[in-house]
């Protein structure tokens, strides 16, 4: 197991540092890194670094999300004149090695999951895995620091904060990352979201309020209509049910299923 380690690492997560960088050796520029405890001890400064630069693309941070300001380049920084941050970039000055963020602590368990992942429980299933499918940060992180399916983000925002809170969520996600593939802006994520949530009684209202924000952007969705006419049924909103049906017979005139439904709610003489 610890011979076959620093390999394994060397494959799985700098699989994409150049080789002319690999094949430097032990030589990495700058002074060696001090506290490594997962990855191989004796890992070049700028494969480390290199492996960093991943980390921050595939969790949408920057350094300092896992690691604190140099406490000596604090202090110099704070007695200096106005202006006096000298940091290269501007930035604070990070030392690296300190271990005083809960995020770092964190970050070395998903690096053992991610190599065990791959190291053990991928291989099990027969694969051959490359630089194309073996599992990474990004794999699940996709450009989030906390990794959540749209779903759960909505689930989470209803449950705290109601359906109006959960809306606006929905707008400012969508403004911001849609077309990242970090969260899933297609037509199922919402009409399923409300299908979940409607299994709650006390949320049926913010589902019927979610699938309505699903037909804005899909008004053509007939699962989503369905599903809305499903809940305002569960709801006692025999009208709104009524509605939502006679949309989706607009798009899908022969839909049988939906006719059937429709003659069997439709209050008697309408
Ligand atoms: C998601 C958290 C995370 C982010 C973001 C991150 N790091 Fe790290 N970094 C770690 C962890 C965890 C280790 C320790 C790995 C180990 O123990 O094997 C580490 C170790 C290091 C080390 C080795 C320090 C030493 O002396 O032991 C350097 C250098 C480093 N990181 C640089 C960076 C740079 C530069 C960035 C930004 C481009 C960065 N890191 C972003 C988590 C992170
Ligand atoms: C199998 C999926 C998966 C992979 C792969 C994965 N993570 Fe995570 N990560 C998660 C989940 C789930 C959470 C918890 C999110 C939450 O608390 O809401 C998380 C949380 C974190 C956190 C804490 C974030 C916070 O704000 O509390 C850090 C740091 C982190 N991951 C770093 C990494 C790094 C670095 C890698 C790659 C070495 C990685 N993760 C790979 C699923 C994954």
């Amino acid at each position: 197991m610890r011979q076959f380690r620093p390999t394994l690492l060397a494959l799985t997560l700098v699989a994409t540092a150049p080789a002319a960088l690999l094949a430097q050796g032990g030589r990495g520029g700058g002074e060696p890194p001090k506290n490594l405890q997962v990855l191989p001890k004796d890992m070049p400064r700028n494969q480390v670094t290199a492996l960093m630069r991943q980390f921050t693309m595939a969790l949408g941070v920057r350094c300092e999300h896992c690691h604190t300001e140099d406490p000596a380049a604090a202090a110099a920084a704070a007695s200096a004149p106005a202006g006096g941050r000298g940091g290269r970039g501007g930035g604070p000055q990070l030392d690296y090695a300190l271990d005083d963020k809960e995020n770092k602590k964190v970050a070395r368990d998903m690096l053992k999951m991610v190599m065990d992942i791959n190291g053990k429980y991928l291989p099990t299933t027969g694969r051959t895995l490359n630089d194309l499918n073996r599992v990474t940060c990004e794999t699940c992180h996709h450009g989030l620091a906390k990794p959540r399916t749209l779903r759960a983000a909505m689930t989470e925002a209803v449950t705290a904060k109601g359906a109006d809170s959960a809306i606006a969520l929905y707008r400012a996600l969508r403004l911001r990352y849609y077309g990242a593939a970090a969260y899933d802006f297609s037509e199922m994520s919402l009409s399923e979201t409300g299908n979940q949530l409607a299994t709650v009684p006390d949320n049926r209202k913010a589902a019927i309020a979610i699938l309505k924000l699903n037909l804005e952007f899909f008004p053509q969705s007939i699962p989503t209509l369905q599903n809305l006419a499903n809940v305002s049924i569960q709801a006692g909103d025999t009208a709104g049910a009524v509605d939502a049906l006679n949309k989706a017979l607009a798009i899908q005139p022969d839909n049988n299923q939906l006719r059937n439904l429709l003659q069997r709610i439709k209050p008697p003489g309408s």
